[in-house]
């Protein structure tokens, strides 16, 4: 595991724009494993201005996002496909068939989670997994690790934490798709994006504490090539 302690929320950005730049230019067919959320919001818009000055291709790259609330279709502004289109995908040369995003409107659970599991072996696995704290995808708190893509019913937390999105809490959708912890760990190369005050005791559990499925991040521990970007604030209490 390699940590980089950065200052600020831009710096953090601008590195994980440069390691995925990166990848990109080593690697033109990479799959990127993408994630929405604030944190990975700036780190978009470095990669958008790498295309921009002419420094970055996205012709060939695919990608597969971690997860999609259950029930939103693509028109939804808070479906994470809208997310994904507004924050990266339109402002790049991506061919939109190489994108990859749970179908929240699917309503068969099943069948949607083994269709994307089999999407994202299909392309190989992910190159580099971007993930944000302290979920990581949908995946919540539980007794045991789950493996592959499944339905997650949200907690009262995670509706709590994402209602700030929505016009009423009544809006935020029970239930979500996620990438599994196989799916994730199945990453070659894991980018973990840590930054403010909020995220310091999530990020010390994370990295410090027991790897226990009550704290489902808590697994990276045991991924072979984890790059861990994090702020003076999120890095308080190491
Ligand atoms: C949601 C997403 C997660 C993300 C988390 C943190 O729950 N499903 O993948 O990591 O939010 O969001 P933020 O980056 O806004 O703190």
């Amino acid at each position: 595991m390699r940590v980089y302690k950065v200052k600020n929320y831009d710096e953090m950005s601008r590195k994980a724009a440069n390691l995925i730049a990166a990848q990109i230019i080593t690697k033109p067919d990479s799959v990127l494993g993408l994630a929405t959320g604030s944190t990975p919001v700036g780190t978009y818009k470095y990669l958008v201005e790498k295309y921009n000055n002419g420094d970055l291709d996205f012709s060939e790259v695919k990608t597969a996002n971690l997860d999609e609330y259950k029930g939103l279709t693509r028109e939804s502004e808070q479906s994470y496909y809208y997310f994904m289109y507004n924050n990266l995908f339109k402002d790049i040369n991506i061919d939109l068939n190489n994108t990859n995003i749970p179908d929240g409107t699917e309503p068969d659970s099943e069948k949607e989670c083994a269709r994307y599991e089999a999407v994202v072996e299909s392309m190989g696995g992910v190159d580099i997994q971007v993930l944000g704290l302290g979920h990581i995808g949908f995946n919540e708190p539980a007794d045991e690790f789950p493996k592959t893509t499944h339905c997650v019913d949200l907690t009262e937390s995670t509706i709590e934490a994402n209602k700030r999105f929505f016009a009423d809490v009544n809006d935020v959708p029970r239930q979500a798709y996620t990438m599994g912890i196989k799916t994730i760990m199945s990453a070659k190369t894991i980018l973990l994006l840590v930054s403010g005050a909020d995220k310091a005791q999530i990020l010390h559990d994370c990295l410090c504490g027991p790897i226990v499925p009550q704290v489902p991040a808590s697994i990276l521990q045991l991924h072979g090539d984890v790059i861990v970007i994090a702020d003076e604030a999120a890095m308080s209490k190491f």
